[in-house]
This record gives structure tokens, sequence and C-alpha cells, in this order.
């Protein structure tokens, strides 16, 4: 009789969390270390901790399922229009875009400043591809470009340090995280890169445009800086904001303070 009774107490929970709009957990999970950030080793704690998160993310965070798939990653959109030093007016569309290898990533340093809980991460990607379909308009390095077909991007050791801004705020008794900007600078070690149809079927200005881009890798990788930080930031922004509404930050951070204590109570309005 008890067993069936806990059976479905148990069964009503788990409808419970299935049918909320919002299931967040409320249990600390095992696969993330909780630290005090007024403890000397934070940071040290704070990026093992941020590292076992990339880990799980990778096989999926249980009951997570707004997530569908981190590696690969699928990106829809991505529109730049940009003027720089080598490009003047470039536009470029990426769609049906597909990122590898955000499942490698190593993080190197988790910060979290206690003024305002923003965060500087700093992770490494041995290996990031990227391959969707684009159109171009513009010049890069000189060449003036009008075409649209298939890119594929890879980056060896890609370095990137990443900003992030939130505000706590309370669900469930628990402070959470409201990731409201995310920002990159990156740097890389290499960048193989490959677009069909630059021009039109003209196959050996193709040729010859690819091998130049592949020659001067650091001068496409900065004339295509804003594509490739923009599409890191749509990545971590929409992926960041989806685990903090899930997992309390005080899972991360157990000394937290809460929204009130950080922000001060909101006085009352004036009658
Ligand atoms: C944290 O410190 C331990 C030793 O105190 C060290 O072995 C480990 O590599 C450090 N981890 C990070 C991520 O810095
Ligand atoms: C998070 O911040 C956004 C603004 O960036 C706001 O629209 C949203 O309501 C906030 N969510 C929560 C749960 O506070
Ligand atoms: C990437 O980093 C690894 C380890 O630091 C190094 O062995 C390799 O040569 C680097 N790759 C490039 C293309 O520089």
């Amino acid at each position: 009789m008890s067993e069936l009774i806990r059976r479905a107490v148990l069964l009503g929970l788990l409808i419970r969390f299935a049918r909320s709009d919002d299931p967040f957990l409320t249990d600390p999970p095992d696969y993330i270390k909780e630290c005090k950030i007024a403890d000397k080793n934070f940071v040290n704690c704070s990026t093992q901790s941020i590292q076992q998160l990339f880990d799980k993310l990778n096989d999926g965070i249980p009951g997570l399922t707004s997530i569908k798939s981190f590696d690969p990653f699928h990106l829809n959109r991505i529109r730049i229009s940009q003027g720089n030093s080598n490009a003047i007016n470039l536009k470029v569309e990426l769609a049906n875009i597909k990122i590898f290898g955000f499942g490698h990533t190593k993080v190197i340093e988790s910060l979290v400043f206690k003024k305002d809980y923003s965060w500087k991460t700093t992770f490494t990607l041995p290996v990031m591809k990227l391959q969707g379909d684009y159109s171009l308009f513009g010049r890069i390095l000189l060449i003036p470009l009008n075409g649209r077909g298939q890119v594929f991007l890879d980056a060896d050791n890609m370095t990137v340090t990443m900003h992030t801004k939130t505000r706590l705020y309370s669900k469930g008794g628990f402070t959470f995280y409201n990731v409201t900007n995310c920002r990159v600078d990156f740097k890389m070690d290499g960048l193989k890169s490959y677009f069909s149809n630059l021009f039109n079927g003209n196959k050996q200005l193709e040729d010859s445009t690819n091998k130049f881009f592949n020659d001067n890798w650091r001068m496409l990788a900065d004339a295509l800086y804003t594509v490739i930080t923009q599409t890191i930031e749509d990545i971590l922004l929409d992926v960041l904001k989806k685990i903090f509404h899930f997992i309390p930050a005080n899972y991360f951070v157990s000394d937290i303070p809460t929204p009130e204590q950080l922000y001060g109570k909101t006085k009352p309005k004036p009658k």
C-alpha cells in the first residue's frame, strides 16, 4: 500500500515537473561543483565547475530539453553588415549553420565579479568547424565579391574570452542568473576556409581566391571577425540563458547574495 502511494506521489511529481512551463532544479546536481566566492581558491573551483558544466552539456543536461544539441550546434541565420580596413560595406549572411567543436571546450579560467555578478570566462576550442550557406557582398582583402554558395571554416586552437552580464533574480527560494548579455573576443592559430561558387561558376577564379584566402588566413580572420564573434555570441547567449534559468546560481556560488542583498530593496512607490 505505502509503496503504491509512494509511486503515485512520485508520478505526480514527475508530471508536475513535465507540465511546468519553467522547470528548474531544486536539488544540487552532481555534475557541478559548488564554490564559495569568499574563498581564496574560488577561481580554481569555479573553473573546474564550469568545465564540468561544459562536459555535461555534451550528453545533455538531464531535464533541460530546450538545448537540442550542443555539438554540433545549429543556428538559423546570422546577418552582418560591416566596414573595416579590408572590407568596405561587407555584407555577409550565413544560414543553416552547423558549428562543431563546442563539445571539446577547455575552460582556462572562470572569473565571477562580486560587484555585479558579471563573468569573464576564458576557454579554448582545439577545433571549431562551421558549415552553412553563405551570401557575400562587398570586398574581402580587396577582392570584390558577390556570391552565394556553401562555406566551410575550420579554426585551429581558438581562444575565446567571454564577457557575460547577468541580473540576479529569485525563483522558488533560490537566486538565479538572468544572463542578459554576452560579448566575446577571440584569437586563433589558423583558419582554413572554403567558399563554393564565389564567382557564379567561374571555377578558376574561385579556386585561386580560395587559395588566396587560405594563404592569407590572418587577414581573412580579421575580415570575418564580426561574423565569427556574432556566431559565437549567439550560440553562447542562447545556451547560457537556458542553463541559468534552469540551474540555480546557488549551486555554482553557494554564498551568492539574493537580488535584494545585491541591488538593495526596491523602494516602495510614493503614494
Ligand atoms: C586547481 O588547483 C589544483 C591544485 O590545488 C590543481 O591541480 C588544478 O589544476 C587547479 N585547477 C585549475 C582549473 O586551475
Ligand atoms: C531577464 O532579462 C530580460 C531583459 O534582458 C527580461 O526581459 C526578462 O524578463 C528577465 N527575466 C527574468 C526571469 O528576470
Ligand atoms: C594548437 O595547439 C597545440 C597545443 O598547444 C599545438 O601543438 C598545435 O601546434 C597548435 N596548432 C596550430 C595550428 O598552431
